[in-house]
């Protein structure tokens, strides 16, 4: 979604800005726009990349901010694209979040004789600005903060000074301090170049940065905020010789589960918290409501302790069972829905805790107690590595919890992993490729997993894919079955696969071609399958994860095939910091 850079010190600002902008493009965007002061305010605004546009930004000064738009209200286009500016030109404002009472406050400035360019929300913020604005821009924006209501983290120039003015409520923002100079940020990728030192600021917070140095108000006080130390390395985000964002973090994943597992033990108290719980509801979105699944499926048929998953987009019009634990889940840890869900889970008394990749991000701070998951930045839309590094977590809970039940699993995931990622599924790709539809099928741990893939292919291949538990195709389903709908099964020795075998035979009756992830050495499956992928013979539950990076791969490669846009797939956004 949206993203902004700012930044105050001796570079130029426009270039720092692009830079940063680059660095969260994989936020998801539309269309972009700088601002500068230099002396006067000097705009430049284009729709789609930045890449493409790079060589036409010619603005001048070393105070300036920028944004990238992932459209809300208004169509993509440059008169849509932020930076906006007052009336008379003199200031200039980027934000990020959605003003809900904008449409009121548009048109009381009209009344009062305020003209606007576009049809977004933003642009009521110069103009209430404006009417504030006597010479002190710090306090001409505190004025106007009480008026708006939703969320924003804005950033707000003048060409009286060399100053930018900053506020946060309910989206990210991030300020990072170098050596005589400044620069905000919706989160630290576009500050690493710069300095590790930041500040994460709060809801409610006003930031004023000069050249003299910060301040930080939170209403009339003045707030000291303590500096934070960004953990990743500049060059996590760089592609590093991959093709793809997504490609190379699907390589990562090794790394990252043996990471993240070993982590877990950091937090024997929160373990006890968990072990003792009567019940827990996890709330998350997409990947990471899959990666809950698998959470649930181990907590509840490993330690007994009923667990269940709540798409934080529906969890307000639940009940929250008394004393219940709530854990949110969430690779940004900036996703508005989750963030809503935990909130309310704590005002009704809930023990929240959150799982994030993200350090000092918003979740963080409505949970309790947060644990972190070791993938490090993730820049491609489609989840992969924080999704095994979110499963490397919750399975070394369970097993931590349950005395070692899961250590083999654990060790086998470990293993075979890099094996995995080797595997060819170019056949399994040319059966796919040209589908309307695809049916990813599997039962007990393998249901999640068939989820997260279908949900992989629809994001960035485009076709449509449903993952269902293969029990469930009977019910309805069946009916779409037929020579041009290829199904994608897991089918692994275990509990589930007496039954999964029989409903191959019943899909294949349907003359549905099978895609099916089976052990190596079984014979009757590869016999039933018009591709066979033979994954080692491990145990059901490791095959079910290692089953789920063979489908990433899937996913990528049809994409690739087809020419879309891998990394930044059509409509989507990394971080969806909107309800
Ligand atoms: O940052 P979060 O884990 O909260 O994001 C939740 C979903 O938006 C995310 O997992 C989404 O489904 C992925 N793009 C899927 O690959």
């Amino acid at each position: 979604m949206c993203g902004i850079v700012g930044y105050l010190g001796y570079r130029q600002a426009a270039e720092v800005c692009m830079e940063g902008l680059l660095r969260l493009e994989y936020r998801g965007y539309d269309s972009f726009g700088i601002a500068t002061v230099s002396p006067e305010i000097t705009l430049f605004k284009e729709t789609g990349k930045i890449s493409a546009a790079k060589d036409s930004i010619h603005l001048n000064g070393t105070c300036g901010i920028g944004h990238t738009r992932w459209a809300t209200h208004g169509v993509p286009s440059k008169t849509n694209a932020h930076p906006f500016t007052d009336c008379t030109g003199k200031l200039a404002v980027v934000h990020n979040g959605i003003i809900e009472n904008y449409a009121q406050l548009k048109r009381e400035l009209e009344e009062r004789g305020h003209t606007f360019v576009s049809e977004t929300d933003t642009e009521v913020i110069p103009h209430l600005i404006e009417e504030q604005y006597a010479g002190n821009l710090c306090e001409a924006v505190a004025k106007i903060l009480p008026l708006l209501e939703g969320a924003y983290a804005i950033l707000v120039i003048t060409e009286d000074t060399q100053e930018i003015v900053a506020a946060r409520k309910g989206s990210p923002l991030v300020l990072g301090i170098g050596d005589n100079e400044y620069i905000f940020a919706s989160d630290g990728l576009p500050i690493l170049d710069y300095t590790r030192r930041v500040i994460y600021l709060e809801d409610g917070d006003l930031a004023d940065v000069t050249p003299a140095g910060y301040t930080i108000y939170h209403g009339a006080e003045v707030v000291e905020r303590k500096t934070a130390v960004l953990e990743w390395d500049a060059a996590d985000i760089r592609k590093g010789g991959f093709a793809h964002y997504m490609l190379k973090e699907m390589y990562e994943q090794p790394e990252v589960f043996s990471n993240t597992a070993s982590s877990i033990a950091e937090n024997p108290s929160l373990l006890c918290r968990l072990r003792d719980a009567r019940s827990i509801t996890i709330v998350a979105c997409g990947t990471s409501a899959n990666a809950a699944t698998v959470f649930a499926y181990l907590m509840e048929t490993v330690c007994g302790i009923p667990t269940r998953v709540v798409l934080a987009s529906e969890f307000k019009y639940y009940p929250t069972p008394k004393n219940d634990v709530v854990i949110a889940v969430s690779q940004s840890g900036e996703t508005a829905d989750t963030i809503a869900a935990l909130k309310i889970a704590k005002e009704k008394g809930a023990k929240t805790f959150c799982l994030t990749n993200v350090l000092g991000s918003s979740l963080t701070r409505t949970a309790e107690t947060t644990f972190y998951t070791r993938a490090g930045p993730e820049v491609s839309v489609a989840a992969t590595k924080s999704f095994t590094a979110q499963v490397a977590a919750f399975m070394e809970m369970v097993n931590i919890i349950s005395g070692g039940k899961l250590t083999e699993d654990i060790a086998e995931i470990q293993r075979y992993l890099p094996e995995v990622l080797e595997y060819d599924v170019d056949a399994a790709v040319e059966l796919v490729k040209d589908a309307a539809t695809l049916l990813y099928v599997g039962r007990g741990l393998s249901y999640p997993i068939a989820l997260e893939g279908a949900l992989k292919m629809k994001e960035i291949s485009y076709i449509h894919a449903e993952g269902y538990a293969a029990g469930e195709l009977k019910h309805g389903p069946f009916a779409l079955l037929s020579e041009s709908t290829p199904v994608v099964a897991v089918c692994l020795s275990g509990i589930t696969y007496p039954v999964m075998m029989s409903n191959l035979k019943e899909m294949k009756a349907r003359c549905a071609p099978e895609i099916v992830l089976g052990n190596a050495g079984d014979l009757d499956a590869e016999e039933i399958a018009d591709v066979f992928i033979p994954l080692p013979k491990v145990s059901e539950i490791a095959g079910s994860i290692l089953a789920s990076v063979v489908l990433q791969m899937l996913a990528y490669k049809t994409a690739v095939s087809l020419g879309t846009d891998v990394d930044m797939p059509r409509n989507l956004a990394k971080s969806v910091t909107v309800e």
